[in-house]
């Protein structure tokens, strides 16, 4: 009984740690902050202040140096992986790979600082 219990639980554990694994990391590369902001340059800076200072172009789209006060870093990687739908018409729905998520976040931590 008890070492069923053990078993069990030794998988439960190396699943958790699977989950909460970074993608970028699997892969041998930690996220890579320069790529997140060329991300951001390329699609997002069309409406969102992306950089340490300025306005967005968009007005109601929050600059990228507060999404941090907006969502909890984690929970703004689960929204970009599945696809955040603002309810605003004007922001398409968007949605990351891992990959990118993990640069993206890497590059609003720089921000931060
Ligand atoms: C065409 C314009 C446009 C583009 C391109 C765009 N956004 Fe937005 N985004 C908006 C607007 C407008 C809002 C504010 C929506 C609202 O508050 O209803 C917004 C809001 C957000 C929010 C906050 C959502 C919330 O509910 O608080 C996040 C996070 C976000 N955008 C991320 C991104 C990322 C990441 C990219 C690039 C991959 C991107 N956006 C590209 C217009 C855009």
């Amino acid at each position: 009984m008890s070492r069923r219990a053990d078993a069990w639980t030794a998988g439960a554990v190396v699943a958790v740690a699977l989950h909460f694994a970074p993608a970028a990391q699997a892969g041998g590369d930690p996220p890579d902050p320069m790529a997140g902001e060329a991300l951001a340059a390329a699609r997002c800076a069309e409406c969102h202040a992306i950089g340490r200072t300025g306005e967005s172009p968009v007005a109601v789209a929050p600059p990228f140096r507060t999404l941090q006060d907006l969502w909890p870093l984690a929970n703004l990687a689960e929204a970009l992986a599945e696809g955040i739908v603002t309810g605003h018409p004007q922001m398409p729905e968007t949605r990351l790979e891992p990959g990118e998520i993990d640069a993206f976040l890497a590059y609003l931590e720089t921000l931060s600082r």
